[in-house]
């Protein structure tokens, strides 16, 4: 069942005098009930003003916002503010880079967590403090009773981003936004702050977003996996096929990037030339051509179409990269 369908979502920025910021052009994608779908490209690319659109948390002032984002068969674009104020919290939550600017500094951890059950569970007194222990300890916090009565300076930035985790899913949302919920944390917290969220949606089947400029991130975990360049999509698949035989160069080139266990020790790692401020309009041609290591003529004049291949495994390139076995 398609829980979340974002059709041809557009966001700009204008202000007077200057030349519009097309920051999202025209992205589409769906999430389906219980499934982990992955939003990856590097940084600049759209991901978090993605985010940010659906939740309905961009200003209202100087955004030009086009196309619809379709939660459970409700547009949220269409929802009075305060309507979506109950959708977020309740039924779509999200989990940011930044855990100590998520939390209120000058409040307990516990009574953060226990404010969240009360208002969207309907919670009371001791059973809400007994929750909010038991989901600290759900996430991973040792001794969540003294935990409760701290505040988020008194813990590790991992610690953080676990409460933080604990927050958004104590009211059991049906879909979680994660924007690069790990990118601040060292790398062997990192590992494990994915592998709680992995276990919380599996276990909640919670539907999860996982915004990551990171592919070796969604390598274990995600369902499907968009990869945008730019402000639009410019391939998906699901991630065996991604993985194995990506089409675009640019997920190509990524995937080039990162290094892998199994490689031979003689595979140097490559990363991709020039950065995503040599990006091209769109509306000349393909936004990576400057960057590109396939460039033919057709690139530049007219924006390349997705396409499909029989499989669905889309993608934005008229020279999209060959692989042996096709
Ligand atoms: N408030 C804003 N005003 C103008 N441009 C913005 C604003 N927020 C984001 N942008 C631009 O939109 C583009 C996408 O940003 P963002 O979604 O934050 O990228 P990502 O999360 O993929 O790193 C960038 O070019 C960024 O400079
Ligand atoms: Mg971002």
């Amino acid at each position: 069942m398609t829980l979340l369908d974002v059709q041809d979502l557009s966001v700009a920025f204008v202000r007077r005098g200057e030349a519009a910021v097309r920051a999202v052009d025209g992205v589409s994608f769906t999430v389906d009930a219980g499934q982990v779908v992955g939003l990856v490209g590097e940084s600049g690319c759209g991901k978090s003003v993605t985010s940010l659109a659906i939740m309905g948390l961009l200003p209202r002032r100087g955004v030009e916002l086009g196309g619809k984002a379709v939660f459970d068969g409700t547009d949220l674009f269409g929802l009075a503010p305060r309507d979506m104020r109950d959708v977020r919290g309740k039924d779509v939550a999200m989990i940011f880079q930044d855990p100590l600017s998520s939390l209120n500094p000058v409040i307990p951890i516990g009574l953060q967590v226990t404010e969240v059950l009360k208002r969207h569970r309907g919670m009371k007194g001791d059973a809400a403090g007994r929750e909010a222990a038991d989901l600290l300890d759900r996430v991973g916090i040792p001794d969540p009773k003294r935990r409760l009565k701290e505040y988020p300076h008194q813990l590790s930035g991992g610690m953080r981003q676990r409460a933080l985790i604990a927050m958004a899913v104590a009211c059991r949302p049906r879909l979680l936004i994660a924007d690069e919920p790990t990118t601040a944390l060292d790398v062997t917290i990192q590992a494990q702050i994915l592998e709680l969220l992995k276990d919380l949606v599996h276990e909640f089947g919670t539907a999860l977003i996982m915004i990551t400029h990171d592919l070796g991130v969604v390598a274990g975990m995600c369902d499907t996996v968009n990869v945008l360049y730019s402000g639009r999509i410019i391939e998906t698949a699901a991630r065996r096929p991604l993985f194995a035989a990506p089409l675009h160069p640019y997920t190509h080139g990524l995937l080039g990037s990162i290094p892998r266990l199994d490689a031979l020790e003689s595979e140097p790692l490559t990363p991709i030339r020039g950065s995503v401020r040599d990006a091209l309009p769109w509306a000349s041609g393909c936004a990576f051509q400057p960057r590109c290591d396939r460039p033919v003529e057709a690139c530049v004049g007219a924006p390349p179409e997705l396409d499909a291949t029989f499989t669905g495994h889309e993608y934005r390139c008229v020279n999209p990269v060959r692989h042996s076995n096709d």
